[in-house]
């Protein structure tokens, strides 16, 4: 698989709304069948994250934070497949159908992105979320792009990022 032409794109929040911010500006680029895979701690901030997507795609509920459920489906603007793999069993994504969803009608996010299987998904945006080491509400986020599609949004975020830093 080619990886990100470009370096990743280096964001920081300095609050949950920040990061809910961020979540709503990368839901006006999404289109139906994206994937985004989200890698971090637990704390790190994926599910405030996915919180900005899902309101950003106008859903009718809030994304919530993990539970005995790997997948949360959310009707709207375009539909977003919520996918938490914190408590991922074996054989558990063939049961969900979770390939069939990527490249759908929906948006599919993955928290836990890093238990996917090797090789999983093609085209994707990825985001690793970290803690910063001495500020509490700080969160570090780094976006990178997998495939043409994401190079593309990827680009022009960093432009908008560029023109306007606190946007
Ligand atoms: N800049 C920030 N971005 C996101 N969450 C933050 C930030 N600062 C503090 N927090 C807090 O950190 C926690 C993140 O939780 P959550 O989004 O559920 O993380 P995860 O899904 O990665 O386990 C929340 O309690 C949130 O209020
Ligand atoms: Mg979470």
């Amino acid at each position: 698989m080619a990886r990100s032409l470009q370096p990743a794109l280096q964001i920081s929040t300095s609050s949950p709304e920040q990061t809910r911010h961020l979540g709503r500006r990368l839901a006006r680029l999404l289109a139906p069948g994206d994937l985004i895979c989200l890698r971090g701690d637990l704390g790190a901030g994926k599910t405030t994250l996915v919180q900005g997507i899902a309101e950003g795609l106008d859903t009718d509920q809030p994304a919530t934070s993990p539970s005995f459920t790997l997948l949360h489906q959310h009707p709207g603007r375009i539909p977003l497949h919520h996918l938490d793999l914190y408590r991922l069993a074996a054989a558990d994504l063939a049961d969900i159908g979770v390939e069939d969803l990527i490249g759908g009608e929906g948006v599919v996010v993955v928290e836990w992105a890093e238990r996917l299987p090797p090789g999983f998904g093609g085209d994707r945006l990825e985001i690793a979320l970290a803690f910063d080491p001495g500020r509490e509400e700080v969160r570090h986020l780094r976006l990178s792009a997998v495939g043409p599609r994401w190079e593309r949004l990827l680009r022009r975020l960093r432009e908008e990022n560029h023109a306007h830093p606190r946007d």
